[in-house]
C-alpha cells in the first residue's frame, strides 16, 4: 500500500480559483505540502512557500520581472525556483543551494492546478464546455471541510443520501428507493445515470413540485467529479466538484456549475441554494469516521444502492495500490 502522498502526488489537484490569484503571491496547501503560487509573464508558478535563504515566508514577497522575490533580504527565484538574484553580494556566484522545490503548475477551467510528482499520471480532466464559449459560470467560495478528499467525493456521488440529507432543500422524502442503476467503469474515471425526483420549492405558499431531474455523473480520478442536471422544471446546469487533499484528514472543495450564458439570475440562484445544501452535507460528512478514506471494505457495509460510491472508492483504493483505476481489486 502506498502512503496517500505517495498515491496522490502524482495526479493535478486545484489549489485556488484563477481569481484569487492576482499580483501578490498566494499561499496553498496540497499534501502536506506549503506551497506559494504566483503569476509569471507567461503563466502560474508553484514552489515550496519558505525561503531557501533563511525561511521567510515567500507570500509575504513581491513579483517582479525576475520572478518571485523575497521581503526578506531580497533574494529573488524564477520560475523554476532557482535563485536568480542575492542583492547582498550582486558580483558572487549564486551557491548551488539557493534553490526553492518547484512544482508542475497550470492555469485552467478557472483554476490553478498543481501536481507535486515529477511525472504527472493523468492530463488534467477534459471538460471542453468550460471553454468553447458556450457556457457561462460560477463559483462558490472554496469549501473547507474537516473531511477526507475520497469521503467527499463519495457524498457527491452518493445517490441514497438525497431524500434523507436533502430533506427541506430539494430531497425527496417520498422516494426512498433507489432503482438499480449501472456503473460504467473507464480507464480514467467512472459514469452513472440515475433520474430522480426532486423537490422544487413551490412559490408563494404553493406546495413543492416535483422536478424530474435526470443526473449524469462522471467522476475523474482521483477526486474530480462533474454532476449534470437535466431537470423538467428548473435550468439545466452542471456541477464540477473537485476535492484538493490537504492531508488524509483535510480537503478543500472547489465546486462552481456551469449554465447558459443567457440566464442572468442563475448564479445568485445556485449560490443561495447550493450553499444551504451544501452545508446539509457539512454536518453529516465532518461527522463521519473514521475521518480518512476508508481503504477496504471491511469496516462499512455496503448495499446495491451504493454501487456508485462502492466504485469510486475500489478504484481509490486501486490507486493506493499502485494499479489500474478500472482493474478488479482483490478481496
Ligand atoms: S530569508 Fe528570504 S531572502 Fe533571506
Ligand atoms: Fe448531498
Amino acid at each position: 500500500m502506498r502512503s496517500y502522498e505517495e498515491a496522490f502526488s502524482p495526479y493535478w489537484h486545484p489549489v485556488a480559483y484563477s481569481h484569487e490569484l492576482k499580483e501578490r503571491p498566494l499561499a496553498a496547501r496540497l499534501l502536506g505540502t506549503e506551497l506559494v503560487v504566483w503569476r509569471t509573464g507567461s503563466g502560474v508558478s508553484a514552489t515550496q512557500r519558505y525561503c531557501a535563504h533563511r525561511g521567510a515566508d515567500l507570500c509575504a514577497g513581491d513579483v517582479v520581472g525576475e520572478g518571485l522575490r523575497c521581503a526578506f533580504h531580497g533574494w529573488t527565484y524564477g520560475q523554476d525556483g532557482r535563485c536568480v538574484r542575492i542583492p547582498s553580494q550582486p558580483g558572487a556566484p549564486i551557491p548551488s543551494g539557493a534553490a526553492l522545490r518547484s512544482f508542475h503548475a497550470a492555469e485552467r477551467y478557472g483554476l490553478i492546478w498543481v501536481c507535486l510528482a515529477p511525472q504527472p499520471a493523468a492530463p488534467l480532466p477534459h471538460w471542453p464546455e468550460l471553454e468553447d464559449g458556450s457556457a457561462a459560470t460560477v463559483a462558490l467560495p472554496r469549501l473547507d471541510w474537516n473531511i477526507s478528499a475520497g469521503r467527499m467525493v463519495e457524498i457527491v456521488l452518493d445517490v441514497t443520501h438525497l431524500s434523507w440529507v436533502h430533506r427541506g432543500t430539494f430531497g425527496n422524502p417520498e422516494q426512498q428507493e433507489v432503482p438499480p442503476y449501472e456503473v460504467e467503469r473507464r480507464p480514467d474515471g467512472l459514469r452513472a445515470q440515475i433520474t430522480y425526483p426532486a423537490l422544487a420549492p413551490g412559490l408563494e405558499g404553493a406546495p413543492p413540485k416535483v422536478d424530474k431531474t435526470m443526473l449524469t455523473y462522471e467522476v475523474v480520478f482521483p477526486f474530480a467529479a462533474r454532476l449534470a442536471f437535466k431537470p423538467t422544471l428548473f435550468f439545466k446546469h452542471t456541477v464540477f466538484a473537485i476535492a484538493s487533499p490537504w492531508s488524509e484528514e483535510k480537503m478543500q472543495c472547489f465546486y462552481f456549475a456551469s449554465y447558459h450564458p443567457g440566464l442572468r439570475m442563475f448564479p445568485d440562484i445556485f449560490v443561495k441554494s447550493e450553499l444551504a445544501i451544501l452545508e446539509q452535507d457539512r454536518l453529516v460528512a465532518e461527522a463521519q469516521r473514521p475521518r480518512a478514506h476508508p481503504l477496504d471494505f471491511s469496516g462499512e457495509v455496503h448495499v446495491r444502492a451504493d454501487r456508485l460510491p462502492i466504485e469510486y472508492r475500489r478504484g481509490v483504493i486501486a490507486l493506493r495500490l499502485g494499479r489500474p483505476v478500472d482493474a478488479p481489486v482483490p478481496g
